[in-house]
């Protein structure tokens, strides 16, 4: 006969094979933490109603508080006829409690129970990955002081475009986590309503109190809709859409620092700690942690179609299909997480080479648009100006020259409205010097941003 929580109506035990196939165990017992707090608050709920006497409530708490410690320090097996971390854990309390351990399940299904835990982990793992966050940010916005005087290229196309302080890209990267964060704290806000209660999926006859587990659990609401609780992972789906958004933006920027380590660009070198060596080539700094935060993006964005696959075809409510929201989930969090651990180092520890700039800033004509702007400035229609530049830039390619190469007279044959000052902006320095707009790359402009930041992270 089987022994299984749910056996009453079963006179066959369950095939090995199908306890194999459909437990979970071996995806969820990180829900362990989580799942004894929900019961713990869960126990107080049915005490507060009457369902429990005080002193069964206090049994089961502190009983449940035991068994976190057992399995924290690996004392309690995993057993895959068990299934699932909650079974598991209401076993290990049946077994040390006896009949009062039985009535810990009243009033609840593993629907809400699994909803419930999977939220307060979320809940939790939005808050590290906040700071998580922060701590890289707060890396960025530190080296800016050591980058300000360093006139870097932009890039469109991957083309040399304007020039700019090389701490305005810190900062570019500062807002892109800012809008993650702003993402994973609205995500949060939907996380934040308190499935328990809802049961099976239809609530239940017995007088519960929803109101006040949801407070003791730190929810912020009590979910309305009992069909919609035992179906609903929209929250993970959102999750992990910020986590790919996420990953996505960390890939981005270990790309960019790929490229400015190689020896084409020369801009930056990565620090021996955060760089390989080849087994062949001696001369090899590889940047494979970099590489690897770029190339452990795809398996976070693969997280995404993998949650909206899995609940496209979902009639309500509970589905077991639901179980398989673990893997995505929690590969996509722990990828995520492991990048941010290690970033920040990374980012305070790698150097531009002021030098290696230097010797090429004035390649590519970065202050064409500063000269075109001047023009602007001395009463040249826009459009005209473009024309001009374009015409000199084409000239100076000719003569394999600069811009501030050109005689005053070359520029007044172009242009009668060029007068002396022209200099003033030519060159890549005086060209992102001339920057001063706001939000531009220009020094005070990124000055500006970089108090807003030092001001935000609590550096200032
Ligand atoms: N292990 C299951 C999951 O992760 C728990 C819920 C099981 N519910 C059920 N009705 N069989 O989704």
């Amino acid at each position: 006969m089987s022994k299984k929580a749910w056996g009453g109506r079963f006179q066959e035990p369950t095939a090995p094979k199908v306890e194999a196939f459909t437990e979970s165990i071996s995806l969820d017992a990180r829900l362990a933490e989580v799942d004894i707090r929900g019961s713990q608050a869960h126990a107080r709920m049915l005490a507060q109603v009457g369902l429990l006497t005080a002193d069964e409530c206090q049994q089961i708490v502190e009983c449940l508080d035991e068994i976190g410690r057992d399995i924290q320090s690996g004392r309690l097996s995993w057993r895959v006829e068990l299934e699932d971390i909650h079974m598991h854990i209401e076993a290990a309390l049946i077994e040390r409690l006896g009949d009062v351990g039985r009535k810990l399940h009243t009033a609840r299904s593993r629907n809400d129970q699994v909803a419930t835990d999977l939220k307060l982990y979320v809940r939790d793992a939005i808050d590290r990955l906040d700071g998580l966050l922060t701590g890289l940010q707060k890396a960025f916005v530190e080296r800016c002081g050591m980058d300000l005087d360093i006139i870097v290229p932009a890039y469109t196309h991957l083309q040399r475009a304007q020039p700019v302080v090389a701490a305005h890209y810190w900062l570019a990267y500062c807002e892109k986590f800012e809008r993650d964060r702003q993402r994973l704290a609205d995500c949060r806000r939907r996380v934040n309503v308190c499935p328990l209660g809802a049961a099976a999926l239809a609530g239940t006859t017995l007088p519960i109190d929803r109101e006040q587990t949801a407070r003791e659990l730190g929810f912020a609401d009590v979910a309305r809709n009992s069909l919609d609780v035992s179906s609903d992972r929209d929250f993970v789906a959102e999750f992990v859409f910020c986590l790919a958004l996420l990953a996505t933006h960390l890939s981005g920027w270990a790309e960019e620092w790929i490229l400015w380590s190689t020896t084409e660009f020369g801009f930056l070198k990565l620090p021996d700690a955060y760089t390989t060596g080849s087994s062949i080539m001696p001369q090899k700094r590889n940047p494979d942690v970099l590489e690897l935060i770029r190339g452990k993006a795809a398996r976070v964005i693969a997280a995404v179609p993998q949650v909206l696959v899995l609940l496209k075809g979902l009639p309500l409510a509970y589905n077991r299909d639901l179980q398989e929201d673990k893997p995505a989930l929690f590969d996509a969090y722990d990828t995520v997480a492991a990048c941010l651990e290690l970033a920040p180092e990374l980012v305070r520890a790698a150097r531009l080479q002021p030098e290696a700039i230097a010797a090429r800033r004035d390649d590519g004509f970065l202050d064409a648009t500063a000269l075109m702007e001047y023009l602007i400035r001395r009463g040249v229609p826009m459009r005209s100006a473009h024309e001009t530049v374009g015409r000199l830039v084409k000239q100076c390619e000719q003569r394999g020259c600069r811009l501030q190469d050109l005689s005053l007279e070359e520029f007044r044959a172009a242009c009668p409205a060029v007068d002396e000052k022209v200099y003033e902006v030519l060159g890549a320095e005086r060209a992102a010097a001339a920057l001063g707009s706001y939000g531009s790359g220009g020094r005070g402009p990124v000055e500006e941003q970089l108090s807003y930041w030092r001001q935000k992270l609590g550096l200032a």
